[in-house]
């Protein structure tokens, strides 16, 4: 098999050839037809995650189909077409996640290969709607969207959401997923061509978030969010907490900007806002995300494509974030 390993933190993903995957007990080993990339193999090739260890294959999103069961597994799953949940060991409370959950990418070997080897329970499968490129996009970010929006931050229909930094693979799914619940969305970004983009699926409009006033134009034509979904935290966060409707739910996932810089206490607790966090999501999350996607017929937004021989290309443009939704890897026809 091909796999693309992280030999040295910083540096490019080399390729290199490897014994062909078995399956253990409970495990299946599958032929990848594709993967996708997310921030979070960004951010390990460049050991800003923690518990880094060179040696490993990234990459959390896949879609392929089954090639062997180890022992324990029916083996009419061989020949299945699947993705699989990128979330292991989740645990048995849907509110948080185990000490034994783990990322497929790290310290688990990853998608960014030719074949992957996964617990069986991992698998779904694939929506009938979607192609193989867009079922690879589909897994980390659209679960990480789902919870963000639905088990932890309530979303009612008929309620305003603002969607932070909407070129990101996770806000683009928050989009498509609330514009079918029946909100009104409005998004930032710093780029007028993806709110562009968003508002041709479904956002009513945008501001960018690195102008100085951005929050007095957001007041006076969108009024005030009942629902912010962000990930990047950073000084922007106090302009979120400005911003909340009274009784606001702010959900974040990521702190792409770094923490805030400073928090206003004062609005938290007399406009009766709850702060709340989210990663990824609970098996059921996941199948929850899966029927939602098929009912709507929702398709990832994919930006580009690479052929898995590029992979290092895709990272790399990671770092200025020109994307708007998925970067996808090629496999194998
Ligand atoms: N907790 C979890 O389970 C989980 C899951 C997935 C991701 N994450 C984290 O969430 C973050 C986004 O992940 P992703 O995969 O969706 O990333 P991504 O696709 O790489 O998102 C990058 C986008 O972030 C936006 N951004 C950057 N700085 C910003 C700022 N100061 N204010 C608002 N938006 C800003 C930009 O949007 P514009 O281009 O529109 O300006 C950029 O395009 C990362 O930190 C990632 O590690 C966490």
């Amino acid at each position: 098999m091909t796999a693309l390993v992280l030999e040295e933190l910083k540096k490019p993903l080399v390729q290199r050839e490897r014994a062909n995957l078995k399956p253990g007990s409970g495990e299946v080993v599958i032929q990848l037809k594709a993967a996708a990339l997310n921030r979070r193999d960004y951010w390990i090739q460049q050991g800003l995650y923690p518990g880094v260890q060179p040696g490993i294959v990234p990459g959390s999103d896949g879609a392929g189909i089954v090639l062997q069961t180890g022992p324990g597994v029916d083996v009419s799953w061989r020949g299945r077409e699947v993705l699989i949940n990128p979330g292991l060991d989740w645990g048995n409370n849907p509110a948080v996640q185990s000490d034994h959950f783990q990322i497929l990418g790290m310290p688990r070997d990853g998608t960014f290969a030719s074949e992957v080897c996964v617990p069986v329970g991992q698998l779904h499968a694939r929506p009938s709607h979607l192609n193989w490129l867009e079922a690879a996009a589909l897994p980390l970010a659209a679960l990480t969207a789902y919870r963000a929006l639905f088990s932890q931050g309530r979303l009612q229909t008929g309620e305003t959401v603002l969607i932070t930094g909407i070129g990101g693979g996770v806000a683009g799914f928050a989009l498509q997923f609330a514009v079918k619940a029946g909100a009104t969305v409005w998004v930032t970004s710093s780029s007028p061509h993806k709110i562009q983009r968003a508002v041709e699926m479904g956002a009513q409009g945008g501001f960018d978030y690195s102008l100085p006033l951005w929050t007095n134009e957001f007041s006076k034509i969108a009024g005030s969010p009942n629902l912010v979904i962000d990930s990047a935290a950073g000084s922007g966060y106090r302009d979120l907490i400005h911003l909340a409707a009274p009784g606001a739910r702010i959900v974040n996932y990521g702190a792409t900007a770094g923490p805030p810089e400073k928090l206003d206490m004062f609005k938290v607790f007399w406009k009766q806002l709850r702060l709340t966090g989210t990663t990824m999501g609970s098996a059921g999350d996941f199948s929850g995300m899966l029927a939602f996607v098929e009912k709507h017929g929702i398709k990832p937004v994919i930006d580009a494509v690479f052929p898995l021989s590029d992979t290092n290309r895709a990272l790399h443009q990671m770092a200025t974030s020109p994307q708007f939704g998925k970067y996808v890897l090629k496999i194998s026809e």
